[in-house]
């Protein structure tokens, strides 16, 4: 069967998790947002973009938004990560969609974690960057619209 190798990632029912060796195991969950991520992609004309990168592992991700009204309308994303990652960045931006922007940039990574019923222990910062993604985003877009109408400072504008 050609999903065969999915099941290879889920923890075995006959043992606990364990988080150390060269194989990790995650729950159903991870592995269906890892095999099937959401929002996959980029966007056309987005109104704020980041690619943000995990200096403890090479790894790099691109999240684009598109926004009406201050709610974040669309999201797409795009990893060059581990499984951790993906399946992590996947449900950030699932938790991430139609939300305000101010309610947005309160989502955590343990957010992510909890709504994803966990992660290894040794994948927990894999979920920073999907989040650390999605906030430079959401400063990109403040950035953008601060200069239309002057009424939003962006962190870099207010620390100088
Ligand atoms: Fe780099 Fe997961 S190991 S993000």
């Amino acid at each position: 069967m050609a999903d065969e190798w999915k099941e290879m990632y889920k923890k075995p029912k006959e043992s606990p998790a364990q988080d150390t060796g060269p194989l990790l195991f995650y729950n159903d969950l991870v592995v269906d947002h890892f095999t099937n991520p959401h929002n996959v992609g980029e966007l056309e004309n987005p109104d704020g973009r980041a690619v943000v990168g995990d200096p403890s592992c090479g790894d790099q991700m691109q999240v684009e938004i598109k926004v009406k009204n201050d709610f974040i309308v669309d999201i797409k994303f795009k990893s060059y990560g581990c499984p951790g990652a993906i399946a992590t960045s996947s449900m950030m931006t699932a938790l991430a969609k139609g939300k305000s922007i101010e309610e947005a940039k309160k989502l955590t990574d343990d957010d992510v974690v909890i709504a994803l019923g966990g992660v290894p222990e040794r994948k927990r910062h894999c979920s920073l960057m999907g989040v650390t993604s999605l906030l430079e985003a959401i400063n990109d877009y403040l950035k953008k619209t601060s200069h239309t109408d002057g009424s939003v400072k962006s962190h870099d504008q207010t620390t100088q």
